[in-house]
């Protein structure tokens, strides 16, 4: 979680934690990335997060198409990052 003073990338608001997430090439496209997503989600809806937002570059079609099944929708930029928020 970001301040507004120093956001990253990602930032939407105070309240937002903001996801950044990276596999070593070996361990990606096994569901591991779909799987560790869900289980965030899950958590934070637990620990009382509203939503949780992040950024992407829409190049990078196959994390805006899981991103987006997850149910992360854009919300800004418009440029080489998109930012894409969930509401949990
Ligand atoms: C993006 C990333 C985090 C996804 O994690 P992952 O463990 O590879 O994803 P999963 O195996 O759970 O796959 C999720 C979905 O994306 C698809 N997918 C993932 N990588 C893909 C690729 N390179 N090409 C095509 N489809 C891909 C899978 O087919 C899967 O779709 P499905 O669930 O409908 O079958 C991971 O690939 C990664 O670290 N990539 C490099 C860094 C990066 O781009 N980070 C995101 C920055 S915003």
């Amino acid at each position: 979680m970001f301040g507004e003073a120093d956001p990253g990338y990602g930032f939407v608001n105070g309240e937002t934690p903001e996801l950044g997430i990276a596999f070593k090439p070996e361990f990606r496209q096994q569901g591991v990335g779909r799987r560790l997503l869900g289980a965030i989600m899950d958590q934070a809806r637990l620990d009382g997060f509203a939503s949780l937002s992040l950024s992407v570059d829409p190049a990078n079609e196959a994390a805006v198409r899981l991103y987006s099944s997850l149910g992360f929708e854009r919300c800004g930029g418009y440029t080489s990052s998109w930012t894409m928020k969930v509401e949990l």
